[in-house]
């Protein structure tokens, strides 16, 4: 689609942003109803409270993309989330169902670090330097077209949840794996399997160089230069303020966050984990969180018995996921009754079925 078409096709109507939010609510509530089990909705943690709301099921990425691969019921899957995960949920779901992604505009910044032509040539590269030892593995937070690279080069796909599960799975098959896109996920993932740091090296996409001192011969995974925007504004300063301030305060962050960060917090883990966590704390705890803002909000709210805070002082929001408000989801939701599916999400089927390849195999092992 070129960018004009886009911009059109992408254009919230006036009238959402004229509509209060009961009428909004009202009517979000309404076309659930109307369409039953035809319409189901699936919001990640980090979505805004005022979508959250109606999510049908709401998860981590891993729960997200199981729910998406079981349900066949509905016609109309739409997603409350990141252009990747309304991606995989069209991989991942049946022919006769469409996914739809209220606003286009909720891409994510971590998975176009990571472009397919850049992956194609550093693909060239490594196996030039390694031969056929390297099995790519991709966070995923990343396009379509690199999860489908994963699938055709005996790779597979990783959440947060499974992430040491699927490295010791590929480490049974070559001796050396290519993590893309998120370096700090790759290497904070390593570490915990034994590791050492001095066993991985970078891959810059934009110098098309491996960053790495020494023997190349003991490389074991090789990180791609990726990085979430959100997760690197925890930093060790954080920290190190919380525990002077008050040593009883426990930190937990998503290892999204840089090794350093990981290294000094007391536990890190996916959304689902950091959730999990602050549900099973007994009341009186102190936490200070390192992820995103709507999460750490909501842990705020449903936990009045606990004190909870973010790690980092200004809160750190994930400006695309918060790009699907009211008004969009109440947009795709009006055009849906009217019979138009707008703002839909499909993968060509050469990429969905290579994709669909990496896909199943985390799924399996999960
Ligand atoms: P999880 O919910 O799988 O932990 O992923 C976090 C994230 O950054 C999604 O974009
Ligand atoms: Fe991407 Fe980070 Fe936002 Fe998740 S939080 S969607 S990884 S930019």
């Amino acid at each position: 689609m070129d960018i004009l078409a886009f911009m059109k096709q992408n254009q919230l109507p006036e009238k959402y942003q004229q509509m209060t939010k009961e009428a909004l609510e009202a009517r979000a509530q309404a076309v659930k109803t109307y369409f039953g089990e035809k319409l189901f909705i699936l919001g990640h943690h980090y979505q805004r409270d005022e979508v959250f709301q109606f999510a049908d099921v709401s998860g981590d990425s891993l729960q997200l993309s199981q729910v998406a691969a079981r349900q066949k019921a509905a016609d109309y899957i739409v997603f409350c989330g990141v252009h990747f995960m309304a991606e995989t949920a069209d991989v991942l779901s049946s022919d006769h169902q469409q996914v739809i992604l209220p606003d286009l505009r909720a891409g994510c910044p971590m998975a176009d670090m990571a472009d397919i032509h850049q992956a194609e040539r550093a693909w060239v590269q490594l196996q030039d330097t390694f031969g056929d030892t390297i099995t790519p593995l991709t966070y995923v937070n990343s396009t379509a077209a690199i999860k489908a690279f994963c699938g055709r080069n005996e790779g597979a796909t990783v959440t947060s949840t499974n992430a040491k599960k699927v490295l010791t799975w590929a480490f049974t098959r070559k001796e050396r794996i290519l993590f893309l896109p998120d370096q700090h996920l790759g290497r904070n993932t390593a570490y915990d399997l034994g590791i050492l740091l001095s066993e991985m090296a970078v891959w810059d996409p934009e110098k098309e160089a491996l960053i790495y001192e020494g023997d190349v011969a003991k490389i074991k995974v090789i990180l791609w230069k990726g990085h979430c925007s959100v997760h690197q504004n925890f930093t060790t300063a954080n920290i190190e303020q919380i525990r002077k301030a008050d040593p009883e305060m426990r930190i937990l962050v998503h290892p999204e966050c840089c090794r350093e960060v990981v290294e000094l917090a007391d536990d890190n883990g996916s959304t689902h984990y950091i959730i999990q966590t602050i549900e099973q704390a007994p009341a009186g705890s102190k936490w200070a969180i390192g992820t995103e803002m709507n999460l750490v909000k909501r842990l705020i709210a449903n936990h009045p018995n606990k004190e909870i805070i973010s790690l980092n002082p200004y809160f750190c929001a994930c400006l695309t996921m918060n790009r699907i408000d009211l008004p969009h989801l109440v947009w795709a939701l009006d055009e849906l009754a009217k019979g138009n599916v707008i703002n839909r999400i499909t993968v060509a089927k050469a990429v969905a079925d290579e994709a669909k390849l990496a896909l199943d195999r985390m799924l399996r092992l999960s």
